[in-house]
């Protein structure tokens, strides 16, 4: 049984937060989903949203009242709204407004309105390129991009709120996180579903820069497990953890891998120009989280593209119109 029995989703109807509220929703716990569905999709909540103790608030949480209506008679939130890194590479002013100054609101009704724990959903992309690898909670946080910057104004601010008023906040900084609802499409697409869909079109992976770019990727039923258990563990109150896979893997050996599960190791991936801001390795120490909330990921890169691609393929996925809607450059 969970401990919080109401919890307050912010950014429910995104990826992350959908497969959370999914969880929860089996669980039996009073869920309220808070999104603006700038980039959420009502289509990943329909699985729960007419059920009794699901709630789904629209709203943007750069608005202090839809942040007081969020919060009320919750016990715990979990902020996982954003606007995400290419968006504010064309974007940065909203995009930091959303990722800094929303977390800010969120925070300031949480604290007000006796909320009695915030868990805030940080990013490895506070720390920029790796300086030394793995990359431990110490690791210096030099962000590339504005995406970076606002993830960790929000880490800070969130950081401060428990230094200053005693609030009882915890920061989880996932790495790359893939499965169910995650992107293709527009400048909020990642790089497997993106992968996958070309694959499923007959298409090449398209590589931006270096193949050996690497990045730690993690199934998102890992990440749902992870964050739910921090947002349980009273150790990490005040403090700011990784959740990753914690191990590095190449662009070019994802790309073997979607076109393996796909069938279609006939496939070469083509190489474009590099990603502006891009990190050229990232990935996790975990050590902490294995302390803390005993961490351990199961689902291996090879099984989590196959959960995904079969996924796809149950719901009815129609692979030709997500490829319409991908852009090649879509930071542009
Ligand atoms: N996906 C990843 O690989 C990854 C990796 C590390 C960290 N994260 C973090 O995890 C969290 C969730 O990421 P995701 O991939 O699910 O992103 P997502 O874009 O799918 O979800 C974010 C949600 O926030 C909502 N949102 C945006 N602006 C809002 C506003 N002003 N008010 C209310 N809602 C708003 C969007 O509509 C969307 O539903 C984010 O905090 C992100 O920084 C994601």
């Amino acid at each position: 049984m969970m401990r919080w029995q109401s919890m307050c989703v912010v950014g429910g109807a995104g990826f992350i937060g959908s497969n959370l509220c999914l969880a929860l929703a089996e669980q039996g716990v009073r869920v309220r989903v808070v999104d603006d569905f700038s980039t959420g999709k009502r289509a990943n909540l329909a699985p729960i949203a007419e059920r009794p103790h699901v709630e789904i608030l629209e709203g943007d949480i750069t608005k202090p009242a839809v942040c007081e209506a969020a919060v009320r008679d919750m016990q715990l939130v979990l902020d996982l709204a954003c606007l995400g890194v290419r968006h504010s590479i064309r974007h940065p002013v909203r995009n930091f407004e959303v990722n800094g100054d929303g977390t800010l609101a969120l925070l300031l009704a949480a604290r007000d309105g006796g909320v009695e724990r915030f868990l805030y959903v940080s990013s490895s992309e506070v720390y920029g390129t790796a300086l030394r690898t793995p990359m431990d909670e110490d690791h210096p946080t030099y962000p590339m991009t504005v995406y970076g910057a606002g993830k960790l104004a929000g880490e800070a601010t969130t950081r401060a709120f428990h230094r200053t008023y005693g609030f009882p906040t915890v920061i989880v900084r996932p790495f790359n996180t893939y499965g169910p609802n995650s992107h293709h499409e527009g400048d909020s697409g990642e790089v497997i579903p993106r992968f996958i869909v070309r694959a499923m079109n007959g298409m090449p992976p398209i590589i931006f820069g270096d193949p050996t770019n690497a990045r730690d990727f993690t199934y998102v039923a890992d990440i749902v497990r992870g964050i739910l258990d921090c947002a349980e563990c009273d150790a990490l109150v005040g403090d700011t953890v990784n959740i990753a896979f914690g191990r590095p893997c190449t662009v070019a050996e994802v790309a073997a891998a979607v076109l393996k599960a796909a069938g279609r190791t006939d496939l070469e991936p083509v190489q474009e120009r590099p990603r502006p801001g891009d990190v050229h390795l990232h990935y996790a120490d975990t050590t902490k989280a294995q302390k803390m909330i005993g961490w351990r990921p199961v689902i291996t890169l090879e099984e989590g593209i196959a959960r995904l691609l079969e996924h796809l393929k149950r719901i009815g996925a129609d692979f030709r119109k997500m490829l319409s809607e991908q852009s090649t450059f879509n930071w542009e």
